[in-house]
């Protein structure tokens, strides 16, 4: 695999000339060494040095953009199959001003993670997953999309170009988000002429500001984030903006996050602005059935099988707003988020308060999960894609 990515960062360097000249000296030394992306680098401002990323302190990552020095990118046209892509250096890219995902959004983003294992080995959670979500999203958005294989040695490829930005283990992980858009020009509303497949990532700690402490979380009213028949169940990119104004509100009150309602009977919790929500009360441990407006969270999926080996009885249907009054505990999930624990959820100008007291079931969970994700415990579902 390695001597792949190797081969398509010789492809780019050939391609791109005036690159090619800037390091033609250094990479006749370095292109034998496994650290060949990072020894490639150039004079891109964008991203790290290779002594800055030697030096870099790997305790204090949040959810900031610090771009790894690849990218990789997929076109094709319309009616067409996604064939052959490419890593190229992390950069601005050109789109015409009327392509179809400025002015109409036909766009999907989708977020995986590699990590760095205990043993040393490079290890992607269940990217099939995040290939097989897009697909669904594509066709609901008119779009081709590339298949499983193409979606998970594009983000191997991306893992491995960029293996100096996965952090240390335990201290993170390399956030690798893909996106498909339609980067073809059009007027009217239809789908793009051409498409393209784009990955990019950057080294993530702890997505919430709050880092590992509980969420404050505001029940919001008045705006939604998804309708029945609308696309709340996949990842487009048109999902996200419209949480900001909601989110900006309840941030400003001081609370981390909002939780939403569905639009119907504004009775039924549905999500978090990014991430999946669920309560426990006894042993059991219940979360919103996916009904359309509610994203198929790849961390939920997994959370869900991990709840039921453990022993709990895991339900997947309406979860009313009521029943976060005598909740036991509250968390969400997502690639982004993990596992976060809820700490408070204000409803209505009541807040209720969950105690952090003792050992917490989401932490349970999030526990075994990171220990598969790094390898402390044993991967019995094969999520772990190993790849050096
Ligand atoms: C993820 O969890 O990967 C997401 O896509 C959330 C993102 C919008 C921050």
């Amino acid at each position: 695999m390695i001597q792949r990515a190797r081969a398509s960062l010789r492809h780019v360097l050939h391609k791109s000339s005036p690159l090619h000249s800037s390091i033609s000296k250094v990479r006749a030394r370095h292109l034998s060494s496994v650290n060949v992306a990072a020894s490639l680098k150039a004079d891109d401002p964008s991203t790290l040095t290779c002594s800055e990323l030697d030096n870099f302190d790997w305790d204090n990552l949040g959810f900031n953009l610090m771009p790894a020095e690849f990218m990789y990118t997929m076109k094709c046209s319309k009616g067409e199959n996604f064939t052959q892509g490419e890593l190229c250096r992390y950069g601005n890219i050109e789109l015409s001003p009327s392509a179809c995902v400025l002015n109409y959004g036909q766009g999907l983003l989708e977020g995986a993670k590699a990590f760095r294992g205990e043993n040393g080995r490079l290890r992607l959670f269940r990217p099939e997953q995040n290939a097989i979500r897009m697909q669904i999203g594509a066709e609901r958005m008119c779009m081709p999309s590339p298949s499983t294989h193409q979606f998970v040695e594009a983000v191997k490829e991306i893992a491995l170009a960029n293996h100096r930005w996965i952090p240390p283990t335990g201290k993170g992980s390399l956030y690798i988000r893909p996106l498909l858009m339609g980067s073809g020009a059009i007027l009217g509303v239809a789908p793009s002429p051409e498409y393209t497949f784009l990955i990019y990532a950057s080294p993530v700690g702890n997505y919430f500001k709050e880092g590992t402490a509980a969420l404050n979380m505001y029940v919001e009213e008045e705006f939604h984030r998804a309708s029945r028949g609308g696309a709340g169940g996949i990842k487009a990119i048109t999902n996200y903006s419209p949480v900001l104004k909601a989110q900006a509100n309840a941030k400003n009150r001081g609370f981390s996050d909002v939780l939403y309602l569905d639009s119907n009977s504004k009775t039924n919790i549905e999500e978090a602005s990014s991430s999946n929500v669920f309560i426990v009360k006894g042993n059991v441990i219940s979360t919103p059935a996916l009904s359309g407006t509610i994203l198929e969270g790849i961390t939920r999926k997994s959370i869900i099988e991990i709840a039921k080996d453990l022993g709990y009885k895991v339900e997947e249907r309406c979860v009313k707003v009521e029943e976060l009054n005598d909740a036991d505990e509250v968390f969400c999930t997502g690639t982004a988020a993990g596992v976060a624990p809820i700490g408070s959820v204000t409803y209505q100008d009541k807040r209720v308060n969950y105690s952090m007291e003792g050992q917490l079931i989401s932490q349970k969970l999030y526990s075994t999960l990171v220990g598969i994700q790094r390898g402390l415990i044993e991967d019995k579902w094969g999520w772990i894609v190993e790849i050096d």
